[in-house]
């Protein structure tokens, strides 16, 4: 007996509603995927990228993990990146955190999670990092937003760290990279101001030749 049987009436129903507006919608998209955007976000199911820009399917490349995090050493973020940067071309590549992430949250704490707590342990890294300035803010939801917003920052420039990126600009492409934050509270988008669109922009350790 096929169990969820809701989500299949949705189905049907989004299929009707997008083919009613445009006939030939999925067959054209079944030819090729021409994405602009690579979007990197958090799992939380709060944070559905293509709803909050409010595109459609073919339109953002997706990779999403525990707290958006970009590992130079994560094989999965890594290919997610190369593909989209090298052979779908994509132009930008969106770092989006959100305020009330729990996986921030937990790596603010000291409780034990389990096999999470090693992924967490960036996060950690990136608070000890900032952690003048966040010993400075009182309030503990202050600095609960403060590690979000320095969470993204980080991973943009982990995201302009690799040769995936760097060699993309060596070679003369468009590509920019932006840190992005929502807002759970109101489903507003905020930019963190922190582009990145050349190799003269990136930290001299990080530089390739
Ligand atoms: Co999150």
């Amino acid at each position: 007996m096929r169990e969820l049987n809701k989500l299949f009436e949705k189905n049907k129903g989004w299929v009707k509603k997008i083919t009613t507006e445009d006939p030939n919608f999925f067959s054209a998209l079944a030819k090729e995927q021409k994405p602009e955007y690579l979007w990197i976000g958090c799992s939380d199911s709060r944070v559905t990228p293509n709803q909050i820009v409010d595109l459609l399917p073919g339109e953002i490349f997706v990779h999403r993990n525990i707290a958006n995090l970009v590992v130079h050493t994560d094989l999965n973020c890594l290919s997610v990146m190369q593909y989209a940067v090298e052979v779908l071309q994509v132009k930008h590549i969106i770092v989006c955190g959100h305020y009330g992430c729990g996986g921030v949250k937990a790596a603010l704490g000291a409780r034990q999670y389990g096999l999470i707590d090693i992924w967490l342990r960036h996060i950690k890294d990136i608070h000890r990092r900032y952690i003048i300035e966040m010993d400075s803010l009182q309030d503990e939801d202050e600095k609960f937003r403060f590690l979000c917003e320095k969470n993204v920052i980080e991973q943009v420039a982990n995201v302009c760290n690799t040769t995936i990126v760097q060699n993309a600009w060596k070679s003369g492409r468009k590509l920019v990279i932006h840190g992005w934050i929502y807002d759970i509270e109101d489903g507003m988008l905020k930019d963190l101001d922190v582009c990145i669109s050349g190799l003269e922009q990136v930290e001299s350790t990080y530089k390739m030749a």
